[in-house]
C-alpha cells in the first residue's frame, strides 16, 4: 500500500508561471494551462515520503519496543549535542575537551612506558580500538605494547618476536566497542568501573583490584576507567611529555580551571578521551536515518530484520537503548577467549572469564557479562567477549539455537531470555542484514584526526605498521 502525501507546492516560480499565463490572450489554453498547474501544484511531492507497509508495521514494532510508547527513544543524539548526553557532572563535554581527546586516542608518542626500548611509542589506545573496525581491533584480541604490524586494518597485528608472551599488553576478553559509549556508565564488559550507576553499593569489593580502586575518587565509569587505562597501557602524560608535542596549550584550553598538577596528568587525559569517547556516536547508520524520516535508507530485507530484532527474535528485551547496549549483565553461555587458541597470555584461570561475578564476588553474578553496543559490527568479525563466532550470521544462528556453547557454565546462571527463537532462513537472513548493513555508520572517519602532534603514524608506529600504513 502506499500513501502520497499532497502538499500545495506554493513557490515563487509556480506563481510567476502562473502570472504568465493569465495574461495569455486565448480563453481555452488558459484553461488547460490552469488545469496543469493545479495538478502540478497537488502532485505527489517525492518518494522520501513513501511510507509502506512495511515501513508502517516496523514503526509500530518499535514504538511497542520502546521504553516511553515511541520509536523516536532509538534516535541517537546528534554528534555536537553535548548537553543531551549522559556525562560525569564533574566532567561537563565540551568542544575542547572532545578536540583534544581526539588526538590523544591515537596519539602513540604517549607510549612512553613500554617494557622493552623497542615497543616505545609504537602503540595508542586506537591499535584495540580501530575506527575503521567499529572501535574493535580487527583479531581475536588487542595487542598494544609488544604487537608488531597492522595489516590492512588491523587484522595483521601480531606477537613482536623480542617480547615475551607475558610482557604483551594484552587482555582476557575481545576489547569493547566504543561505539555508543554515551549509554555506559558502568565500562568494561564486567562493569567494574565508576563509582556510581550500577556500581552503587559495591564499595566494598573496589578495593580487591589496585585498578578498580579508582572508583573511590567518585567519578563515572569512563572517566575511572580511562586514567587507569592509561598506565594500564603504559602510556605517559607529564608536562614534559606535552610539552614536548605541544599539547600544553590544549590542556590549558580544555582544563583553565584545573590547578597544574592535574592540568598535565591522567586525570586531565582521561577528562579528554573521556568527553571524545562519550561523542562517538553511529548516528548516520541506515537505521538512524531511517528513524528520522528518510524510509528509503534501508531496503526491505533491513526492515524486516528490524521487525525481528524489536518484535519476535526478542533482541532488544536485552539490547534496549538507542546504542542498541544495556547497563545489565547476562550469562549467554559463549566460550572464553583462550578457547580460541589464538589469544595470548590468558586461560581457563582468566578473572575476566567470570563475568560481572569476577568483579562483585558474588554467586549469582558468575558468568554475566555486559549487554554491549550492536552499531558498526560487520569489519571485525570477533563476536561476543571470547571471539567465539566469526560472522554476524553465526552470531544469530546462535541466538536462534538458544543452546550454551561453552559446558563450564551452569545452566542455572543462563538467562531465561536465552532461548530457541524459530526463525526460518529467511528470517535469519533479514535479522543478519539488518545487523550488517542497517546498523553500518559509513562515515566513522568523521571522528578521526588527520595527524597528533608528536608527527607520529598512528594508530600504531612500528616499523612494520608504518610501511604497511604507507606512513613513509
Ligand atoms: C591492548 C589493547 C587495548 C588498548 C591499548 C586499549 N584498550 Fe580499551 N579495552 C580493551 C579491552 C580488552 C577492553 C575490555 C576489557 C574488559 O572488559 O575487561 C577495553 C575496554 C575499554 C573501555 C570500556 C568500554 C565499555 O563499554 O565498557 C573503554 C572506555 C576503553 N577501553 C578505552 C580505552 C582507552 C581510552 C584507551 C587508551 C588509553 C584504551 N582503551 C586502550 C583493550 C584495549
Ligand atoms: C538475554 C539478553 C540478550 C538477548 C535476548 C540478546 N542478546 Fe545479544 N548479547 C547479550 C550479551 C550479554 C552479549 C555479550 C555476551 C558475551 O560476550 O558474553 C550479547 C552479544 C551480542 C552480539 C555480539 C556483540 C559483540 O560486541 O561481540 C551481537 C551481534 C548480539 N548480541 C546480537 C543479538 C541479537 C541479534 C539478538 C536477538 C536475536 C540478541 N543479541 C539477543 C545479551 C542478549
Amino acid at each position: 500500500m502506499y500513501f502520497c502525501t499532497v502538499t500545495p507546492r506554493l513557490d515563487l516560480n509556480t506563481i510567476y508561471i502562473a502570472f504568465k499565463v493569465s495574461l495569455y490572450p486565448n480563453t481555452m489554453t488558459r484553461t488547460l494551462y490552469f488545469i496543469l498547474i493545479i495538478g502540478l501544484l497537488y502532485s505527489c511531492k517525492n518518494d522520501q515520503l513513501t511510507i509502506t507497509e512495511l515501513d508502517a508495521t516496523l514503526e509500530r514494532t518499535l514504538n511497542r519496543a520502546s521504553t516511553d510508547g515511541s520509536y523516536t527513544s532509538f534516535i541517537l543524539p546528534e554528534t555536537g549535542d553535548y548537553n543531551v548526553l549522559l556525562q560525569d557532572p564533574r566532567n561537563r563535554i565540551t568542544k575542547e575537551k572532545v578536540a583534544l581527546g581526539k588526538f590523544l586516542f591515537y596519539e602513540t608518542g604517549l607510549g612512553l612506558d613500554a617494557i622493552q626500548e623497542s615497543g616505545k611509542q609504537t602503540y595508542s589506545c586506537a591499535s584495540c580500538h580501530i575506527p575503521e573496525k567499529g572501535f574493535m581491533p580487527g583479531r581475536v584480541q588487542g595487542i598494544a605494547d609488544g604487537g608488531i604490524g597492522f595489516g590492512e586494518d588491523g587484522e595483521g597485528r601480531t606477537r613482536f618476536h623480542l617480547y615475551q608472551e607475558n610482557e604483551m599488553d594484552v587482555q582476557g576478553a575481545r576489547p569493547l566497542s566504543l561505539l555508543n559509549s554515551a549509554f555506559v556508565t558502568n565500562s568494561t564488559w564486567a562493569g567494574a568501573f565508576g563509582a556510581g550507576g550500577v556500581n552503587a553499593g559495591t564499595e566494598d569489593v573496589w578495593d580487591n583490584s589496585e585498578m578498580t580502586a579508582i572508583n573511590h575518587l567518585g567519578y563515572a565509569g569512563l572517566e575511572s576507567q580511562n586514567i587507569e587505562g592509561l598506565h594500564v597501557h603504559r602510556m605517559v602524560v607529564n608536562k614534559e611529555v606535552l610539552d614536548e608535542y605541544n599539547y600544553t596549550p590544549l590542556f590549558d584550553l580544555a582544563f583553565p580551571d584545573m590547578t597544574a598538577d592535574d592540568r598535565y596528568s591522567p586525570l586531565a587525559a582521561s577528562f579528554a578521551i573521556s568527553a571524545y569517547i562519550r561523542t562517538l556516536l553511529p548516528n548516520e547508520a541506515p537505521f538512524q536515518q531511517w528513524l528520522k524520516g528518510d524510509k528509503t535508507a534501508m531496503n526491505e530485507l533491513e526492515k524486516e530484520g528490524a521487525v525481528l530484532f524489536f518484535g519476535k527474535a526478542g533482541c532488544v528485551n536485552c539490547h534496549k537503548t538507542a546504542g542498541l547496549n544495556a547497563m545489565e549483565f547476562y550469562a549467554i553461555g559463549v566460550k572464553d577467549l583462550y578457547e580460541t587458541g589464538e589469544a595470548f597470555n590468558t586461560d581457563i584461570t582468566d578473572k575476566r572469564n567470570l563475568g560481572r561475578g569476577g568483579f562483585t564476588g558474588k554467586d549469582e553474578d558468575l558468568y554475566k557479562f555486559k549487554v554491549p553496543q550492536l552499531y558498526n559490527l560487520k569489519k571485525s568479525p570477533f563476536y561476543f567477549h571470547g571471539s567465539s563466532k566469526r560472522s554476524l550470521r553465526e552470531v544469530v544462528e546462535y541466538f536462534n539455537d538458544g543452546i550454551a556453547e561453552n559446558a563450564n557454565i551452569p545452566d542455572t546462571q543462563i538467562s531465561p531470555l536465552f532461548h530457541p527463537l524459530d526463525l526460518d532462513e529467511e528470517e535469519i537472513t533479514a535479522l543478519t542484514t539488518f545487523l550488517e548493513t542497517g546498523l553500518y555508520d559509513n562515515d566513522l572517519d568523521r571522528y578521526v584526526p588527520e595527524f597528533v602532534l608528536s608527527g607520529n603514524c598512528f594508530p600504531n608506529n612500528d616499523i612494520l605498521s608504518r610501511a604497511q600504513m604507507g606512513c613513509e
